[in-house]
């Protein structure tokens, strides 16, 4: 059998293997760090070591698993000169099975509202486990997974109940309970934390890292390959305060293009924020008090004749009523599907994203001053998440989140992204030359 040459960093991890004294080891803090080779040489090489034995290897979603981490598990079973008739790799029972019975268990760590006690686990006999980009997990998946360790021929064959981790940077128990007590030299006996940046990876290619370089976000740019754990906020804006000011400054500016609606709809009390634009521009802001939000878009749309296809409105919760009386406009759901099935987590996330990148060009313009500071203010409070892993989805934060820092809810921004879906939607038109 080849054999594995790991990194020096790679063989720290590996060491901890039976060490009496640590029962969770954790790795990483950064992309490209060799994570997902190491974790797959150690629960290769500890199957092939110990025939019969159960591993677990978990992950927020079993989808991650069975689309990216299954890679490493190729990659590193050829560097290890491993035949593929001496294993079994079932994707619809999510289980590696070696000749010798050993087997690779994959588990889901998610939360589910269906499943809040993580009753799947339940009947789960495992030797040791493994979880995979641990930064985007629920602690208490982690720790149920954790209690179906140490299960299965651990007597036989003196194995400790270990669980070891990988991640990048991330806002969850690890930063509370890992990171932070390791920066403070306070880390608990029981636990070890060993960073491993890209620069540790003797095998990084060249060109992965120009490609992070050039496709992050600053903020993720610097969690991801700096391995920063603490989340600088500045840099998980998506517009600087001056281009959002920019919105209002209109010189050298033409109207043009056809009118369209967009709306953040409330009933009562709370404000029902109506867009007509001009194109990009908004042309007139609504703040809408009655209890007819339909009968004041449907006044609106005939007073400007805008086309009734081009209106957008929020239909989730009190919208849905609107359905009905604006048959031919677009019912925005925010938590649907992205347009085009791009990488974001949902559609809402999507329409900022957009907003963002076309008020950066300076294209989205305002003729109205009405809700002036309300609206620089929702604009520039538009910021990313961090991704979790660098093929995580894209991310705008909560709404929750939003109201906490500016102390209402951020109507006027979320009326302007809804206006994205048409821009979203055009066909571009692009000529190819066939030579
Ligand atoms: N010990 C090793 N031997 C050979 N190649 C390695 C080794 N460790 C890492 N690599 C290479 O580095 C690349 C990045 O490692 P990976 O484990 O995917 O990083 P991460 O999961 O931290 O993003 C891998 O695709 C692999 O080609
Ligand atoms: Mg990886």
């Amino acid at each position: 059998m080849a054999t594995f040459s790991p990194t020096l960093k790679q063989h720290q991890f590996f060491q901890t293997f039976g060490d009496e004294t640590v029962l969770e080891i954790l790795y990483g803090g950064a992309a490209g760090g060799g994570k997902s080779y190491v974790l797959w040489s150690m629960m290769i090489i500890k199957c092939l070591e110990y025939p019969g034995i159960t591993v677990g290897l978990a992950r927020n979603t079993l989808a991650d698993i069975k689309k990216n981490t299954i890679a490493s598990f190729y990659e590193v079973s050829i560097n290890l000169g491993l035949v593929h008739t001496s294993y079994n790799y079932n994707s619809q029972e999510g289980k590696i099975t070696f000749k010798n019975g050993s087997v690779i268990q994959f588990f889901e760590l998610r939360y589910m509202p269906s499943d809040p006690n993580y009753d799947r686990f339940g009947g789960a006999l495992l030797t040791f486990g493994c979880i995979e980009e641990a930064a985007g997990v629920p602690e208490k998946g982690k720790s149920i997974f954790q209690s179906r360790l140490g299960r299965w021929m651990n007597d036989e064959y003196n194995i400790m109940p270990q669980l070891f981790m990988t991640c990048n940077p991330g806002m969850n128990f690890l930063y509370s309970e890992f990171y932070r007590p390791w920066q403070k030299g306070e880390l608990a006996r029981h636990r070890t934390y060993i960073p491993a940046l890209l620069s540790d990876n003797i095998y990084q290619s060249k060109h992965y890292k120009r490609n992070l370089e050039l496709t992050l976000s600053e903020q993720d740019k610097s969690r991801l390959l700096e391995g920063q754990w603490d989340f600088d906020s500045d840099k998980a804006r998506l517009i600087k305060y001056d281009t959002v000011l920019d919105i209002y400054n209109l010189s050298k500016y033409k109207s043009s293009g056809d009118y369209y609606i967009s709306a953040d709809i409330a009933f009562t009390g709370d404000k029902c924020i109506i867009l007509l634009w001009q194109g990009l521009e908004i042309f007139k802001i609504y703040n809408y008090k009655g209890d007819e939000p339909e009968e004041e878009i449907i006044r609106i749309r005939d007073e400007y004749n805008v086309d009734p296809r081009k209106i957008v409105y929020d239909s989730d919760g009190v919208g849905k009523y609107l359905k009905g009386k604006l048959r031919m406009a677009y019912d925005f759901i925010n938590n649907g599907v992205p347009i085009n099935k791009e990488n974001y987590s949902n559609i809402k996330s999507q329409v900022y994203f957009k907003l963002a990148e076309l008020i950066n060009m300076g294209l989205v313009k305002s003729r109205d001053t009405y809700l002036k500071e309300e609206l620089i203010q929702e604009v520039y409070e538009i910021k990313s998440v961090p991704m979790e892993t660098v093929e995580g989805k894209m991310s705008i934060i909560k709404k929750k989140e939003v109201v906490k820092n500016i102390g209402r809810s951020p109507d006027i921004s979320d009326a302007m992204a809804y206006r994205m879906v048409f821009e979203l939607k055009k066909k571009v038109g692009r000529s190819f030359f066939i030579g």
